[in-house]
């Protein structure tokens, strides 16, 4: 059969609330025209983010009654750690609340005022919390990635002869570890191959330089390295999974994607001297190292989701319903990051909307106007979330796993087209206020003209 499935059927749901356009017009003056500031009551369609949103399974809602929720030395941890050193092979698996307190605790033992951190390109989260250490954050994708149009297979790619030229500018001292996020979030959801993870891992053996993964799409990563990737094509995504592991000295892990929880994170490493100053630091604020901030039940739900995520069924149905809203909405003629890559798609509203400056926030401006025009929240990821670092104005539409059927996809894809076809009477916005960090999440906007 040609036609691919949703891998699922669906046993508990979820009502949708209907908002009318006038509605959402004074939801969005009343929250800033920040959509973080709305409640998600009032919105139809949520692709805000993959983060903790996916539906958990039979067998995530059953592990979660085994939760044990002893103090110290709990089951359930163990259970986690078994699934973990099984797919990731690292010596120390960490369980934090989240993706970014594995970050806070690894960059707060390995950097400090003068370092520089490369990676592909780093997550919002990432680069604030290399920033609070006093050290530089650094992004090196490929000249050829940054064309959004370029048909390239992987564009998450390293830059690796920039990675070589750092380390002889700064020194190998001021370079406490390297990172590559796969897929690329910030970069377009982009796969990265084996090939350049294979080349980092050669640079940064070489100078004696710790690599780390930001993990939180491996296994999307894993199944893009699968179809793409010559030679590949006969390995499950499983072993390609953890081909990529064994290639790092530890990772950094938000169980809220590719685990199908809805919180959770994990801190690994191979380094038995660094994994005990993690855990000191640990306990001042997740918990003690076989909780780290976690109910019990939730360390079961992503033993089990980090299996069921390799399967390939799933694996499968996930990257085409992607690509499928994709094509749908690149074929009438919106500008997207080609091609599509794993969790979302990302519009590149700079293009679409050129008679928008960057400094009037092109990709908030279409986020708002998607909402106001069908209720369907996505987010800005340009010159709102990354400031001045931003490499182009994107509007991404981030898919929750197993939790829209390919009919609320049809939707989507009719509210981008129609809000295409009126795009020249969108217009830009400034901020009227903005916190110190992360500003994308509260900051407030006013629409200009
Ligand atoms: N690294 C990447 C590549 C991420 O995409 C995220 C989170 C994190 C780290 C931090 O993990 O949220 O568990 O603390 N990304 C979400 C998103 C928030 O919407 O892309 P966390």
């Amino acid at each position: 059969m040609k036609t691919i499935i949703e891998p699922f059927r669906i046993k508990s749901v979820e009502p949708l609330r209907q908002t009318t356009p006038d509605e959402r017009a004074g939801l969005l003056a009343e929250a800033g025209f920040n959509l973080f500031r709305l409640r998600a009551a009032d919105i139809l369609i949520d692709l805000l983010t993959d983060s903790g949103t996916s539906a958990m399974s039979t067998e995530q809602w059953a592990a979660m009654m085994r939760g044990d929720e002893s103090y110290a030395g709990s089951a359930s941890y163990f259970r986690l750690k078994s699934a973990a050193e099984d797919l990731m092979g690292f010596r120390h698996v960490i369980p934090t609340h989240q993706g970014r307190a594995a970050e806070r605790i690894l960059f707060s033992v390995l950097c400090k005022p003068g370092c520089v951190v490369p990676n592909n390109t780093h997550f919002d989260t990432t680069r604030a919390n290399i920033e609070f250490t006093g050290a530089r954050a650094v992004d090196l994708i490929p000249p050829e990635a940054h064309d959004t149009q370029a048909q390239l297979p992987f564009k998450g790619d390293m830059d690796t002869a920039a990675l070589e030229r750092l380390i002889v500018e700064h020194g190998r001292e001021r370079i406490p570890l390297v990172m590559v996020t796969a897929t690329n979030n910030s970069g377009g959801g982009q796969p990265v191959s084996m090939a350049n993870l294979e080349q980092v891992r050669e640079i940064t053996r070489r100078h004696g330089i710790p690599l780390y993964l930001d993990a939180c799409r491996f296994a999307e990563n894993a199944w893009l390295i699968h179809e793409r990737e010559a030679g590949y094509a006969h390995w499950s995504a499983r072993d390609i999974a953890r081909k990529m592991f064994s290639l790092a000295d530890g990772c950094t892990f938000s169980a809220k994607k590719d685990a199908f929880a809805n919180i959770g994170g994990l801190l690994c490493t191979n380094d038995d001297r660094l994994a005990q100053q993690e855990k000191d630091l640990l306990i001042l604020t997740e918990g003690f190292p076989t909780y780290g901030g976690l109910a019990g039940r939730d360390l079961d739900a992503i033993a089990v989701g980090l299996v069921e995520v390799l399967d390939p069924y799933y694996l499968q149905y996930r990257i085409a319903s992607t690509a499928y809203l994709g094509r749908h909405i690149a074929d009438q003629g919106v500008p997207i990051v080609e091609p599509p890559g794993g969790h979302a798609i990302y519009i590149d509203a700079g293009r679409m909307l050129p008679h928008i400056p960057r400094e009037q926030f092109p990709a908030q401006s279409l986020a708002v106007e998607l909402y106001r025009h069908a209720g369907i929240r996505s987010v800005e990821i340009g010159s709102v979330m990354f400031g001045s670092h931003a490499q182009h104005e994107l509007l991404r539409l981030a898919i929750p796993r197993r939790v829209y059927t390919q009919s609320h996809i049809d939707y989507v894809v009719e509210a981008i087209v129609e809000v295409n076809r009126g795009k020249e009477l969108l217009r830009g916005y400034e901020i009227t206020w903005q916190p110190e960090f992360l500003r994308h999440f509260s900051c407030q906007f006013r629409p200009l003209g």
